[in-house]
């Protein structure tokens, strides 16, 4: 039996971190095995909120490395950028005679865009969730794995399916979110506030391409107190991410030996924190190593980039046929 299609798009813009890593990363590493997967850089989107493009091929370069360090097997995914697959650009023009310039506007991230950059509001903002429609229905894709930051750019890629479908005749698949369920891992922030993320404070956060001083710095600051004074005494949240931190890398009986240390209580929470860091480090290094020496290998790259891309067109140029035939846009 075909297996079933999953899309993602990666942006190119900002590094990996622990977050993505038990979050998104760890998922894509387990659908490669199930899914027929097409894993992308989105370069063209990123192109409607950086329009200079020094970094570009760096970054696009740099995210790749990260997502093969980190677990995805270009051997079982579709790997390529964007750019590469011109048959989604011709498939984002015709999906924007389906697109309304209303529900364009009232899409929430076009509206946080138009306020974080009042002097650019292109076109491309308008229309990102057409291109992103694109991406998906291009290889007519039925899961795609997304968080809830996205899921109102799907539900839009639903409709302009579900219209295309109708005018045209049934061509695609209306795409679902993936649902991890609960496996949806949060990795708690190093403040205490909230889950680790790339927009929050920097410090709080862990990248996957910290060195190993920065990440002992890092884990050395997280928020702490003076301990708890009484026998099986409640947790503060912040001492709790810690512990969740603490599940996430070290070996279960250390994590284990401080929580009973807690209970006593005989806790001393820079003797934790020291171990955590150094769990940490010897976590994080080995990624940040190897995706250092993919990053290095352009050769590799470029290689992988090319034969991605050719996969990635075989099946984009079916659905173009179809696309085209379905419209009437047939000549000879
Ligand atoms: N908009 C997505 C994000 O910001 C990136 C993206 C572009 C994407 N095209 C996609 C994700 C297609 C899934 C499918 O994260």
């Amino acid at each position: 039996m075909a297996k079933e299609i999953v899309v993602s798009g990666i942006r190119p813009t900002g590094f990996l971190h622990l977050g993505n890593y038990f979050g998104a990363m760890r998922n894509y590493v387990r659908m490669q095995e199930e899914y027929e997967c097409y894993f992308f850089v989105a370069d063209w989107h990123s192109l409607t909120t950086h329009p200079d493009t020094k970094e570009l091929r760096n970054s696009v370069l740099r995210v790749l490395a990260e997502n093969i360090a980190a677990g995805l097997d270009p051997e079982k995914v579709c790997l390529y950028a964007q750019s590469d697959v011109p048959e989604i650009a011709e498939l984002f023009l015709l999906l924007n005679m389906l697109a309304y310039k209303g529900e364009l506007e009232k899409t929430t991230t076009f509206k946080d865009k138009v306020r974080l950059q009042p002097d650019n509001v292109n076109a491309g903002l308008l229309t990102y969730p057409v291109l992103m429609s694109a991406d998906i229905l291009i290889h007519r894709a039925k899961y795609v794995p997304v968080g809830k930051d996205q899921e109102q750019h799907l539900e839009m890629a639903r409709n302009f399916a579900q219209r295309f479908n109708h005018r045209y005749g049934e061509l695609f698949p209306e795409p679902q979110a993936f649902n991890f369920g609960n496996q949806l891992l949060k990795v708690p922030s190093l403040d205490g506030a909230g889950k680790m993320s790339k927009s929050e404070n920097q410090y709080a956060t862990l990248y996957l391409a910290d060195d190993d001083d920065l990440i002992r710095k890092k884990v050395m600051k997280a928020k702490t107190d003076s301990g708890p004074t009484e026998p099986n005494s409640s947790m503060p949240d912040y001492i709790q991410n810690l512990f969740q931190l603490m599940s996430l890398v070290s070996e279960d009986s250390t994590t284990q030996k401080f929580r009973e240390d807690f209970d006593k209580p005989s806790i001393r929470y820079g003797d934790m924190k020291k171990q955590l860091a150094e769990d940490m480090v010897k976590f994080i290094a080995p990624i940040r190593e190897k995706a250092n020496a993919i990053r290095q290998d352009e050769s590799f790259l470029s290689k992988l980039m090319k034969e991605g891309a050719e996969r990635s067109r075989e099946s984009a140029s079916k659905t173009i046929e179809l696309t085209r035939k379905a419209i009437g846009l047939k000549y000879f």
